[in-house]
């Protein structure tokens, strides 16, 4: 019987999601899926089954998830929806390690569903628990498809390196068909990332300058006024390239630099990324930059004399007929002054200036600039005369808001499209097996090179910065700067 009403044999649906008592659980997840249920989003007949370690009663369970949703889904929070979605919420006290626990699971499911209903499995536990968990769930006959679909995600991040990723690859294949599998990158959730090819392919102006005949380099940044806190657990093993570059960064770039796909569809898509991600050359020792915020080692659960790199820059090429001999900067970091994720393509000074500019005029090349977060939106930037001057110029921007332009309340969170993709079996926004091997194809020789002698030294940057010099060096030494023009924000740091 469903919770819902009568059942529905073609909508009715079950996510299980496990490691429900973690905190993505109820900072993410739970707090999405409320908020698809407010806006009558979430389909119909859709229950919600916790798996963890812990004795729960459901009602102790839907006590805390309404804790974590009165917390982070903002101010969307009502007494009266929560009310009738809670009774969606169940728990389910199982061992992620013990075969037994899924195939009692498979009973209770059995037991609540309607017939035909179709699963979405979402691992949210630490990562050494995704083998056991899709091995058994595999042994439990939980995978068979049917007229009813079987789906997987899988959360960040995926493998430790490329034999560790293709390792996890090979243990989700022998139960789970690709088709069935959901590997997520929250960026690719945020509705700025998903612009960038509404702006590049719903457009006609922008297609024909974005190539190595107009683009003189393309900077993506990705910058966290938040330090490691309470993650130094992870982070100790982890580091910024893992942590930041082998998904976010290089998806954002795939994003930048895929030629268009003929239909917007999982397929078509993931191919054009994996073309991209093929080109890229191997990132040479000397073109990278590493360090370290200053009170790192201070922090609890970090080693006094570690060595792992809050922040990173590198200079990437995509060696193909689009974008030969365009630089690619990529910079991330913890600790530093602003949060702010941009994109900017930096476009070439014209071939020759007419204008006899005054000295010390501002003359900058075109910039335009991609705001992921926090002010969301488009900025171009051109010359214009400033007024009651014979030949002076100045900067101005033309800019695009997404909060002046579609309300306030426009932009849902990551996970919010995200599972609902998942929902509806449309994997374009979730990285296909390829994708990731090939990241970590070109991520692993970075991380071995700073092993070695001829690695740059660890840089130190104050925390509230901008981080080490030494990132201004690897553009300077190209002639370019890194441009900033989105607006950060000071929140949170
Ligand atoms: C996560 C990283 O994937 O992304 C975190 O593990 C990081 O270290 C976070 O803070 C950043 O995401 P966002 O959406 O806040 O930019």
């Amino acid at each position: 019987m469903n919770i819902a009403g009568a059942p529905d044999k073609l909508t009715c649906s079950t996510i299980v999601i496990f490691g429900a008592s973690g905190d993505l659980t109820r900072r993410k997840l739970v707090p999405s899926l409320f908020n698809l249920y407010r806006k009558d989003r979430l389909p119909a007949n859709t229950q919600i089954v916790g798996f963890a370690r812990r004795p729960l009663s459901d009602d102790v369970f839907r006590a805390r998830m309404r804790d974590g949703v009165k917390e982070f889904s903002g101010d969307t929070f009502a007494t009266d929806v929560w009310d009738s979605f809670a009774p969606r919420l169940r728990y389910f006290q199982g061992d992620l390690e013990d075969p037994e626990d899924y195939r009692k699971m498979q009973l209770f499911l059995e037991q609540m569903e309607c017939d035909q209903a179709s699963r979405l499995y979402y691992l949210a536990t630490a990562p050494s628990y995704y083998v056991p968990a899709v091995t058994h769930l595999g042994a439990a006959g939980m995978a068979r498809q049917g007229e009813a679909w079987r789906n997987i995600v899988i959360e960040k991040p995926f493998g430790r390196d490329l034999a560790s990723a293709q390792a996890l690859n090979r243990a989700v294949h022998a139960v789970f068909d690709e088709s069935q599998v959901y590997r997520i990158d929250h960026y690719l959730g945020k509705e700025t990332a998903q612009n960038i090819l509404f702006f590049r392919f719903a457009n006609t102006i922008f297609e024909p300058v974005w190539n190595r005949r107009y683009v003189a380099n393309v900077q993506i940044t990705v910058a966290e006024c938040v330090d490691v806190g309470h993650r130094a657990g992870y982070y100790e093993k982890a580091g910024v390239l893992r942590d930041m570059f082998q998904n976010h960064l290089l998806q954002l770039l795939a994003l930048v630099a895929m030629e268009p796909a003929a239909s917007f569809n999982a397929e078509t898509l993931r191919n054009e990324k994996v073309k991209v991600l093929s080109a890229i050359r191997p990132v040479a020792v000397d073109d990278t930059v590493r360090a370290q915020y200053e009170g790192y080692r201070e922090a609890p659960g970090v080693t006094p004399d570690s060595h792992i790199p809050t922040y990173a820059a590198l200079k990437m090429h995509v060696d193909n007929w689009r974008w030969n001999g365009v630089p690619f900067y990529l910079r991330s970091g913890k600790a530093l002054a602003q949060k702010t994720s941009e994109i900017v393509i930096e476009f070439q000074c014209p071939p020759h200036l007419m204008f006899d500019l005054a000295p010390g005029s501002d003359f900058t090349p075109n910039i335009l600039s991609l705001c992921i977060q926090p002010d969301e939106g488009i900025h171009l930037k051109f010359e214009t005369k400033v007024p009651d001057s014979a030949q002076e110029t100045r900067s101005r921007d033309m800019e695009f808001h997404y909060r002046s332009s579609f309300g306030g309340q426009a932009l849902p969170d990551a996970y919010e499209r995200l599972l609902l993709d998942a929902l509806r079996s449309d994997a374009s926004l979730f990285a296909r097996s390829d994708e990731i091997e090939l990241a970590w194809h070109l991520i692993d020789p970075i991380i071995r090179s700073w092993e070695t002698p001829a690695a740059p030294p660890l840089a130190a940057y104050p925390a509230d910065s901008w981080g080490p010099r030494e990132a201004d060096d690897l553009l300077a030494r190209d002639g370019f700067v890194w441009r900033q023009g989105c607006a950060g924000t000071e929140e949170g740091c």
